[in-house]
């Protein structure tokens, strides 16, 4: 009989192995093919020949886009700069969503801050529509000053949030205890730039400063590694160890 703990490691293995054989063949995305800009009357645009895109946001409007494909299990993974200098009140997101009632999320939230005090990175996951599983960290970097990757990688068993290649935070299912895990629902990826100068920032005390909009984030450099039906296909069936040692 295999160990179920032992299969989950070797199956972390296999996939990591699995997203360095595929990195090559992904396409890195082109704006224009990947994405549209759902919302802020031309304050989202698509740049440099579908190279960048911008997100801004003034005392009228943010913006917004999402993928036109959707994502079942894979690594997504953005190269954001955030609204730079006083960016107090703004929130920037960048996240995986279902659609309909009880959806499935994957979050990232960068709250912006006063010229030189750090943004505040908010996770968060829900699964049928149940969230609260909130976790906020500071950035050890200034992420306006260039960009930086930040990644989800999604499967059955862990949902991992990365910024620059380094763990940030790890959510297990943990469905055997009763916890709900996203893991049905197909996903899009979407972000959007809004005022939420009511809380972001130190609580709602520090209000968004109009007179420094337009508040810009820029994205370069997408790429989707989705599972391809086969390694699906090995999640979603008890594993044997005679069948990962055929795939290896
Ligand atoms: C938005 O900002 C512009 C420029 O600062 C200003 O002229 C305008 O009155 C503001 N509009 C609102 C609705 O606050
Ligand atoms: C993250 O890892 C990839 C693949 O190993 C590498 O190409 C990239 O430079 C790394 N990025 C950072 C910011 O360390
Ligand atoms: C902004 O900076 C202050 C002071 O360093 C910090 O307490 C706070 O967590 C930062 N982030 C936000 C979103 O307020």
């Amino acid at each position: 009989m295999s160990n179920p703990l032992h299969s989950k490691s070797a199956l972390v293995s296999l996939l990591i192995t699995f997203f360095l054989i595929t990195s090559m063949a992904v396409s890195g995305g082109n704006y224009f093919q990947d994405f549209e800009i759902t919302w802020g009357e031309g304050r989202g645009k698509i740049v440099n020949n579908g190279e960048l895109l911008t997100l801004s946001l003034d005392n009228h409007s943010g913006s917004g886009f999402q993928s036109k494909k959707e994502y079942l299990f894979g690594k997504i993974e953005m190269q954001l700069r955030l609204v730079p200098r006083n960016s107090a009140g703004t929130v920037t997101a960048f996240y995986l969503s279902s659609q309909g009632e009880n959806h499935d999320e994957i979050d990232f939230e960068f709250l912006g801050n006063l010229s030189g005090e750090p943004y505040t990175v908010h996770t968060n996951v829900y699964a049928q529509g149940k969230g609260e599983r909130e976790r906020q960290f500071h950035l050890w970097f200034d992420p306006t000053a260039d960009f930086h990757t930040f990644s989800v990688l999604w499967t059955p068993q862990i949902i991992i949030f990365s910024v620059d290649n380094t763990t940030i935070r790890e959510f297990k299912n943990l469905e055997h205890r009763g916890v709900p895990f996203p893991k049905i629902q197909p996903m899009k990826l979407y972000s959007s730039i809004w005022n939420a100068d009511q809380w972001a920032t130190r609580g709602g005390l520090i209000k968004t400063d109009w007179t420094q909009a337009p508040f810009t984030a820029t994205y370069r450099n997408f790429k989707a590694f989705p599972f391809s039906n086969f390694i699906n296909r090995i999640f979603m069936n008890p594993i044997s160890e005679q069948k990962l040692k055929w795939v290896q």
